[in-house]
């Protein structure tokens, strides 16, 4: 499994792509999209993500489609409207991203967005080519004064200027047949274009950006003024509808499921559960590396709080035992993925046998995990695509259908399902994570007192930075404010130094505390901490935890570290 996919579930949080799977098993098929769905076209890796985005923020379902889907492919998926995304390349490049020109005839409402207003142009008679300078970032947009404009659908309740974001060398320079410019501004003459006739609209802008001032209420006209949309993809029908789904699809069979108390496995759990109640048992392998108050957390919600059947696997001993010794950190995430899915298999058997089988394995595969793996429900081409790293190694004779309930959800959807489904916010707003756990903040060979102090460690470090980011929030209002802490964790090295304590000389461990801004992993930085609060943590440490005599903080970003140690 790749370091980066921190949002994964139990399963693949702890699996290790080291020990090959024998066998990948394809999920079990949508049983049906919402009535009302928006079809995204992705021309450019990371746009029609945050369309979709935008999109589900005004209560409407969308999908991402693999842009060179075919519209006899499209159409049978029966998208109430089509968002063609931006893209890197140039619509006549010979490797650039092409569509069904055949899409254009279907009829459904289109809306295309930078290379999508180049793409439409050129497809549809116009044509477009290089600007003499590019125009990047915010520009001012003066809205045409022709009928068309001045009736536009799309632009209503927006002013006569208005900033916008451009990100762009190439434009369209002659309309289509039909087409009225609607927008423009000092480099780009048209900077929207529309038919109204045929519900095609465009922009050379990036409307999904936030700096775009009106952005987020052209895309309301679009849907709501243009389609007619009405804006039901909400938490309760979301809720009935994924249930109803998953009754339909599983029947009366049994279902079984990996909880890793990360946040993906506990809403599909919750999720579940509310779907088919005891049909569901969870297993929640546990390997020891959680932190303090984490495998009781678990047991509180799922078993006292929700009542389901859940198997508590205690393995630590046996993952102690697996880990004697080794020090090479992807050593340690491979013998620890392997190891899960044996406890879990083991666990499975027992469960299946002398009674029903158990048909279905779930898994908290989230709507990133299959973006990231090309487009595997969308009707796209084989060659587009990969196989995700959610692969499970069913030993020989097992298998179980998979079952991925928020194989349509983003990260904060999922978070908010999970809120409204019953979960604490400590378990729906937990950090990041690694399934292998406090094993790989160990530098080193872990023994079962290193993690009792690294636990402990652990526990002050947390404690005392949820403290300072409620403090931030109480300020400013906001809970990702410009330096409140992402993630925040203590790190055990693998050496001792000399220190005194009373009027003794010690030679004991340092911790290390790691704690950094960030918003998605890939790019970090060190938080600027105020010194109070790293003497606060250091003096308790050094108090409270035996065996640690020296607290150090971690002042690099990510890269050129990386935000875990090992
Ligand atoms: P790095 O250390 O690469 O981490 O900057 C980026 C994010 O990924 C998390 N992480 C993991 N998540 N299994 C996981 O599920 C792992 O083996 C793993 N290693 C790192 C890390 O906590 C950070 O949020």
């Amino acid at each position: 499994m790749s370091k980066d996919s921190f949002t994964s579930p139990a399963a693949h949080d702890v699996f290790d792509a080291a020990s090959t799977p024998k066998t990948a098993s394809a999920p079990a098929p949508l049983a049906s999209r919402p009535s009302q769905f928006v079809a995204v076209f992705d021309f450019g890796a990371q746009y029609g993500q945050l369309i979709a985005r935008r999109v589900r923020d005004l209560h409407v379902y969308s999908e991402i489609v693999p842009c060179d889907i075919s519209a006899d492919a499209l159409a049978a998926m029966k998208p109430s409207a089509i968002i063609l995304s931006g893209g890197p390349a140039s619509v006549y490049a010979q490797d650039a991203p092409h569509m069904d020109p055949a899409v254009f005839t279907l009829g459904i409402p289109i809306f295309g967005f930078c290379y999508g207003q180049q793409i439409m142009a050129a497809t549809l008679g116009g044509a477009v080519g290089h600007t003499e300078k590019g125009e990047y970032g915010p520009a001012q947009l003066e809205r045409a004064q022709n009928d068309a404009a001045v009736a536009s659908l799309v632009f209503a309740d927006t002013p006569q200027e208005q900033t916008v974001w451009m990100s762009h060398r190439d434009a369209v320079n002659k309309l289509p047949e039909g087409f009225s410019v609607t927008s423009s501004t000092a480099v780009c003459p048209i900077a929207s274009m529309e038919c109204a006739a045929k519900k095609m609209y465009a922009t050379q802008f990036h409307p999904e950006v936030r700096h775009t001032q009106y952005g987020q209420q052209l895309l309301s006209n679009f849907l709501f003024n243009v389609c007619k949309l009405t804006p039901n993809w909400t938490m309760d029908n979301i809720i009935d509808d994924t249930c109803a789904r998953i009754r339909a699809t599983v029947g009366k069979s049994r279902v079984i499921l990996a909880l890793s108390g990360g946040v993906d496995s506990s809403v599909v759990a919750a999720l579940m559960h509310r779907a088919i109640g005891n049909q569901l048992t969870c297993v929640f392998v546990n390997h020891g590396f959680l932190r303090k108050d984490e495998p009781e957390l678990v047991e509180e919600v799922f078993h006292k709080q929700f009542n389901v059947p859940l198997v508590h696997v205690h393995a630590e001993e046996r993952y102690l035992e697996l880990l004697r010794d080794v020090t090479d950190p992807e050593e340690k995430r491979r013998r620890i993925g392997t190891e899960f899915w044996k406890v879990f298999f083991e666990e499975a058997a027992k469960l299946s046998s002398g009674k029903e089988p158990i048909r279905y394995l779930a898994q908290g595969t989230i709507y990133p995990d299959i973006i990231e793996s090309g487009a595997r429900k969308t009707g796209g081409k084989a060659s587009t695509i990969k196989s995700h790293h959610n692969l499970i190694p069913f030993p020989e004779g097992v298998h179980f259908d998979l079952i991925e309930p928020l194989d349509h959800f983003f990260k904060d959807e999922v978070r908010a399902l999970g809120c409204a489904l019953g979960l604490p916010s400590r378990m729906v707003y937990r950090q990041p994570f690694p399934g292998p756990g406090l094993a790989i903040r160990i530098i080193g060979a872990v023994t079962a007192e290193k993690l009792e102090q690294l636990r402990a460690a652990d526990a002050i470090v947390r404690e005392e930075l949820d403290a300072y980011n409620e403090r931030l929030f109480q300020e400013t209002g906001e809970r990702n404010s410009q330096h409140a802490c992402w993630q925040y964790f203590a790190v055990l090295p693998d050496i001792k130094s000399v220190g005194v304590m009373g009027d003794e000389r010690t030679y004991q461990r340092p911790c290390i505390v790691r704690a950094v801004e960030s918003s998605d992993a890939m790019t970090a930085d060190w938080a600027k901490l105020p010194f109070d609060v790293l003497s606060a943590i250091s003096s308790r440490i050094v108090s409270e935890v035996a065996g640690i005599n020296r607290v150090v903080y971690d002042i690099t970003p990510k890269p050129p570290a990386t935000i875990e140690w090992e």
